[in-house]
């Protein structure tokens, strides 16, 4: 994969492809990312609403960006050059970029808290009662050293493993580890629903109260819908133009969205429950997950085994991600510049480096990266992308990208209903409904 800009080797198998997609969408996003929003958002609403623009924004979104990718055979820029030429389409990519430069700044921190939890867990000293758990995590964030290193050394990662084009690897890896993860998090959901006092977390998650809603909160909603689902940047696209003509792209995108979803989820089930259970509140913010968890390990027999797992895994869950951030950066300079791959890796690398710094030393730095790219940068480019395939694409040409598998899709019209008319005046109104202006 991280050959995905210069050759067009990089897969083995179709399989690998998706999995790689799917690598890309599940990572801290649903982990970390969804329970703290939900959390901050109130609950039930949210996730109704998020499930809901998963549904109506998030796959259309997602099998455009596949499409386009597809179609193009090329990466992102090169995608919007080749198939609306002399045109500014490629802005879309540009934003793009700027968008992975902002997450990969954020995301590196909260996988260097991940990497610190690695080490916490490896070394025994996640114990204690719920308020010394809490202890650690602030005592962590006011440390001067300690989130510096991480972040730099998980960017560090990121980039080795780009620069050492582990195609193969990582499809084995997703293959094997990520099922894993789910598995992992299965035993949290159990053990955090028989707690005693889980049926408050149960219900804070699957009880919508909707006086909880308001424009904030419903674009935070669609936000988390783009970020977890990583679209409306070219990741997507980037692995679109790798997948071969016999799949059917319609079903990557509902599966690969479904998947996400359910780990979303599922992740919500082990963190509410525990959140109510052990008597803390639903609202902490980022490092919700982080207070949270230690404490069902702590519950748990052979609970130092499962924690060291979970954390692994899951900052192998955050490196697919990273690496698809990276890539488009990468591809675009060395595309774009004429850059060599490796300099354009290191030079990335420094950028984002400085960038996450500042997102270390200072959260509101870290959350108007955050806010800027999933709420603001993420759907416009979903709004465009859906755009350029709703009026730039002959309606022609659509079907047949979508139908190359040979079936024709039951659902075209719908879908062509969606993108052209739907999606983009939707997400816009979200969009201008959120930051107060209609
Ligand atoms: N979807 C990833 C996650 O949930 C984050 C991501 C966003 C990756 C955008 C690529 C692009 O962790």
């Amino acid at each position: 994969m991280a050959n995905l800009g210069s050759s067009r080797d990089g897969f083995t198998s179709k399989f690998g492809v998706i999995a790689a997609a799917a690598g890309s969408a599940i990572g801290l996003g649903n982990i970390w990312r969804f329970p703290y929003v939900l959390g901050n958002s109130g609950g039930g609403a949210f996730l109704l609403m998020y499930l809901f623009f998963i549904i109506a924004f998030g796959v259309p979104v997602m099998t455009s960006e596949l499409l386009i990718g597809r179609k193009a055979q090329k990466n992102v820029f090169g995608a919007f050059k080749s198939l609306a030429p002399n045109r500014p389409w490629y802005l879309v990519g540009t934003m793009g970029v700027l968008a992975a430069f902002l997450i990969l700044s954020f995301y590196s921190v909260v996988a260097g808290w991940t990497l610190e939890y690695v080490y916490l867990a490896i070394t025994g000293s996640l114990s204690g009662t719920p308020d010394d758990i809490n202890n650690i995590f602030d005592a962590f964030m006011g440390d001067n050293f300690w989130p510096y290193f991480w972040t730099i050394i998980f960017l560090f990662l990121s980039a080795l493993i780009v620069l050492g084009g582990v195609k193969n690897g990582i499809e084995k890896y997703t293959k094997i580890l990520m099922p894993l993860l789910f598995v992992l998090i299965i035993v949290l959901d159990i053990k955090a629903l028989t707690l005693p006092g889980a049926g408050k977390g149960v219900d804070f998650l699957f009880n919508p109260d909707f006086t909880k809603i308001n424009g904030g909160v419903i674009l935070a909603a669609m936000g988390q819908a783009f970020f977890s689902l990583s679209i409306g940047m070219g990741v997507i696209a980037t692995y679109g133009s790798y997948i071969p003509k016999s799949q059917d792209l319609g079903k990557t995108a509902v599966s690969v969205s479904l998947t996400d979803t359910l780990i979303a989820i599922l992740a919500g089930i082990a963190i509410f429950p525990a959140v109510f259970a052990f008597g803390m509140e639903p609202d902490q913010g980022t490092g919700l997950v982080f207070k949270v968890l230690p404490n069902i390990f702590n519950q748990m027999t052979g609970g130092i085994v499962f924690s060291i797992m979970f954390f692994v895994l899951l900052t192998i869950a955050a490196l697919t991600s990273s690496i698809s951030l990276l890539e488009v950066i990468v591809a675009y300079l060395s595309e774009e510049f004429a850059i060599k791959r490796s300099h354009a890796i290191w030079a990335t690398t420094l950028v984002v480096s400085f960038l996450a710094v500042l997102c270390v030393y200072s959260t509101k730095v870290f959350d108007n990266f955050d806010f800027f790219s999933s709420s603001v940068l993420l759907p416009l480019g979903g709004v465009l992308i859906v755009l350029f395939v709703g009026y730039v694409l002959k309606r022609s040409d659509v079907r047949a990208e979508l139908e190359a598998h040979g079936k024709p899709v039951f659902w075209f019209n719908i879908f062509y209903f969606i993108v052209r008319y739907i999606a983009p005046i939707a997400i816009l109104f979200v969009f201008l409904h959120g930051i107060g202006i209609v």
